[in-house]
């Protein structure tokens, strides 16, 4: 009987085991804090000394020493978003980046084993563009509140509700909803590709904010859905307000997905990867970055004599990656992230039109 004859059950069966004739299990490495370790691992401490007390530093380095070990054996790497924790981004990753620079280096990638530590919906997008490599997820609950507001059927049914008129999907949803759109899109090249349509009329969901935020820069109309993100729509454009009264000077940056009162008050207005270029050019003394809490301690070391101002959320499904999970992942080859083939295929072409426009 072949694979796809099999029950789902069947399947999963089948690839477990197909997996552990080509990675077999290894055994749990000692998690020891040796000379070997410290010494492997005191450049990494220079980068996060800031955020990470050296008291603490002994629980993390034996991990970050096993699991860059394992990676090398296993011919794996690890991509991670820039809301990583520090210890992650700055110790274990290859790729940092935002959602856009994470799904172009996974097609880029010659690793067997791509360790996606970020959101589910970005491991699904590596698994769309990678269908042939193992593409694991440290925990399988990290999901996203965009990804769950919408899904396949919504779309179905915006379809209906306004035929002709093409729909964009923001990368943060799942693979069966990106499967029904004409395109996919993150928050650094969502006005390029609304307008890459040619269409004086565009569905942008599931985030009404990053919607908005696009509606003010483009003549192109646009509708949207009501999903948003649980960690940047918390902040208030009165709080904006009253961090510029109480710190002369603060440049405010915020990402899309806030709500519109909070980007009518910002100085920046852009991607994760985009509030580092931001920074980078422009070093302001102080910045506020409206955004999740791991942005600014991860680029604290990149943008030296910045100082930054908080307030920050967190975001509670990026913070379950973790480094003893990342280790299990590799030492046990778990969690495989799997889309189905049909699935994938249209997806495919919805990320791909994306990722293949001139930028
Ligand atoms: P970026 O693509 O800007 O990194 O955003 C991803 C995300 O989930 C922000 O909440
Ligand atoms: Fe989703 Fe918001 Fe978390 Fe990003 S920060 S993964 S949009 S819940």
């Amino acid at each position: 009987m072949s694979t796809t004859q099999q029950p789902p059950h069947a399947q999963a069966a089948e690839r477990t085991a197909q997996r552990a004739r080509v990675f077999p299990p290894k055994a749990m490495p000692a998690l020891e804090y040796t000379r070997e370790v410290a010494e492997a691992t005191t450049p990494i401490y220079e980068k996060v000394r800031h955020v990470i007390p050296e008291i603490e530093w002994p629980a993390h380095a034996p991990y970050i020493k096993a699991i860059n070990d394992l990676k090398a054996e296993r011919n794996a790497i690890i991509l991670a978003h820039n809301y990583m924790t520090p210890e992650i981004y700055h110790g274990v990753a290859d790729i940092v980046g935002d959602s856009l620079q994470l799904a172009k280096e996974a097609v880029k990638s010659e690793a067997d084993v791509i360790v996606q530590c970020g959101v589910h919906f970005m491991a699904e997008t590596s698994k769309i563009l990678n269908p042939d490599k193992t593409i694991l997820m440290p925990d399988m609950e990290a999901g996203c509140s965009l990804a769950q507001s919408i899904t396949a059927e919504d779309v179905r049914g915006l379809r209906e509700e306004h035929p002709g008129v093409p729909i964009v999907t923001y990368v943060n949803t799942s693979a069966e909803v990106k499967a029904e759109c004409d395109i996919c899109c993150t928050s650094s090249n969502a006005v390029q590709v609304v307008e890459s349509l040619g269409a004086p009329r565009v569905l942008l969901v599931p985030d009404q904010y990053l919607a908005a935020d696009v509606a003010l820069r483009t003549d192109v109309e646009i509708l949207t859905w009501e999903g948003a993100c649980v960690v940047h729509q918390r902040f208030t454009g009165a709080e904006m307000r009253e961090y510029r009264e109480a710190v002369p000077g603060v440049k405010i940056i915020a990402h899309p997905e806030c709500p519109t009162d909070v980007t009518a008050e910002a100085d920046y207005i852009g991607s994760t990867a985009g509030m580092i270029t931001w920074l980078k050019d422009n070093h302001p003394e102080k910045a506020l970055l409206v955004t999740e809490c791991s942005m600014a301690d991860n680029i604290a070391s990149e943008a030296p004599g910045v100082e930054f101002v908080r307030p920050c959320n967190l975001c509670p499904y990026m913070k379950m990656i973790t480094l003893p999970k990342i280790l299990d992942s590799l030492v046990n080859m778990r969690d495989e992230v799997t889309v189905d083939p049909v699935i994938a295929a249209c997806a495919r072409t919805a990320v791909e039109r994306m990722i293949n426009l001139k930028s």
